[in-house]
């Protein structure tokens, strides 16, 4: 029996999913990415060689392994471009290993400008997006007014509708945010020039899978972002726009929710956020410098500095619920290495009442106080163990304790930002 396992991020992006896809890549048949668009930045670090990806699914690395991008993913080309050029030219062969989905929904210079324009109009509420058109690309899709891969399969409809749709967004850029327009005919020309590059790329993600399925290889989905960022279930509307928890693997991909055998959350040791909203164990004192530095929390596709801060158990119950969990993947354990007490928020209060589970929205967890139970710290070198018995006694008391609050076991834990810095308890995919 083959498993198809969802990895996704139970906090607010950049947990460490994409060094874990790409270790669990090494015994899978498939990965697909199937939501999100190239705001994510996924780091894997294979000895010493470090890798960012973008659009482009974590297991790409692998020989014999196929990558698809889901139909939920927003595909920008020319980024699509960019991230595969580097790669070739790093030796991966990735015309043959990935496959796109025809109904992915196109990300235009024009969504971009207007994400920008939009950041500026919100002046101090401005919502942090990476600026790559996310939000604006969402928006037309659902407005049925967008573009997707497949349309470039007709040269002629597709500059059609381009055009169309770039004309709307120059309305909205020059008379609403007096901006300049984008090129309509430089675009069009740009995107028909990519369509050599990607045509042959096109499958139907669905079929394919299944079709792994069939042969019993283990299927892997890879989340983008994290649950508290999700368009529902997040801090709206200091969101992404699209749905990071585990539904959105079958609405993204095109498998059916009853075929989705696994969830694992990343989550890291501590917690951390870039761009605005919410975050009530942001630490601004030495701490948060600390975990920042040592972290090296400085966001893999913007370079802005993550805001860090201490675990937070009631933004992981939301994640837990709204995702079905079944095991967490404890990410940078290594970082609280030097720390002699540990904090962990096990609930909030929020108008004098004990809340166990973070409030929906932004504006309720702004007014959520953390309450902590404090841990003892291992002060000892973890960096790079792949075994528990490895761990310190203060160390292994704190993955216990963090999985009997959230009920939920601890199947991984990750301690360097290296391929092989793992520890598995579990394995998933036998
Ligand atoms: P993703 O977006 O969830 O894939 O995560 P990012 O790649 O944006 O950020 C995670 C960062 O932490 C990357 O720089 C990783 O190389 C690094 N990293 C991942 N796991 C560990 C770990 O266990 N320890 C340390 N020190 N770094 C890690
Ligand atoms: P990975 O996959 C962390 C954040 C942005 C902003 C909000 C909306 O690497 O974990 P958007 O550009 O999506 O409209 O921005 O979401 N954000 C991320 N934060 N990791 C990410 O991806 C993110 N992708 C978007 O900072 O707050
Ligand atoms: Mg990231």
């Amino acid at each position: 029996m083959s498993t198809n396992l969802v990895v996704i991020g139970s906090q607010w992006g950049d947990e460490g999913k994409g060094k874990v896809v790409d270790l669990l890549t090494e015994s899978a048949g498939a990965v697909v990415r199937f939501q999100g668009g190239h705001n994510a930045g996924h780091t894997l670090v294979i000895d010493g060689q470090k890798t960012v990806l973008h659009l482009i699914p974590s297991g790409i690395l692998h020989d014999g392994v196929m990558s698809y991008v889901g139909n939920g993913v927003v595909l920008c080309l020319r980024a699509f471009k960019t991230e595969m050029d580097k790669l070739v030219a790093a030796g991966v062969p990735v015309a043959e290993r990935l496959r796109l989905s025809p109904a992915c929904a196109l990300i235009l210079p024009s969504h971009i400008a207007l994400d920008q324009a939009r950041e500026i109009a919100r002046g101090e509420e401005k919502i942090g997006t990476t600026g790559r058109g996310i939000g604006p690309a969402y928006e037309d899709k659902v407005a049925r007014r967008g573009l997707r891969l497949d349309d470039l399969s007709d040269p002629e409809t597709f500059s059609t509708k381009a055009r169309a749709l770039i004309d709307y967004h120059n309305m909205l850029l020059t008379q609403y945010h007096k901006v300049d327009a984008v090129d309509a005919d430089a675009v069009i020309k740009e995107w028909l020039d990519y369509a050599t590059i990607v045509l042959p790329l096109i499958a139907d993600v669905s079929v394919a899978i299944a079709a792994h399925h069939a042969n019993d290889q283990h299927i892997i989905f890879e989340g983008a972002q994290g649950a508290m960022l999700d368009i529902d279930h997040g801090t709206y509307p200091y969101v992404t726009s699209s749905s990071t928890s585990a539904g959105g693997a079958a609405s993204g991909s095109g498998i059916g929710p009853r075929d989705l055998d696994y969830i694992l959350g990343i989550t890291k040791a501590y917690t951390t956020r870039v761009g605005s909203g919410p975050f009530p164990t942001e630490l601004h004192d030495d701490i948060g410098a600390h975990l920042a530095k040592i972290g090296q929390e400085f966001g893999a596709t913007t370079g802005r500095a993550r805001r860090c801060g201490w675990l937070d158990l009631p933004a992981l119950r939301r994640a837990i619920l709204n995702s079905s969990i079944d095991g967490l993947c404890i990410t940078k354990l290594d970082v609280l290495d030097e720390l002699a007490e540990i904090k962990v928020c096990v609930a909030y209060e929020l108008d004098g009442v004990r809340q166990e589970i973070a409030p929906l929205g932004a504006e309720r967890l702004a007014r959520c106080q953390p309450i902590y139970e404090t841990l003892t710290g291992w002060q000892e070198n973890t960096v790079g163990y792949d075994q528990d018995e490895q761990l310190p006694q203060a160390a292994r008391d704190y993955l216990a304790q963090v999985s009997s609050w959230l009920d939920v076991p601890i199947v991984m834990v990750s301690t360097g930002a290296e391929r092989r810095h793992t520890i598995i308890r579990q394995p998933l995919l036998v």
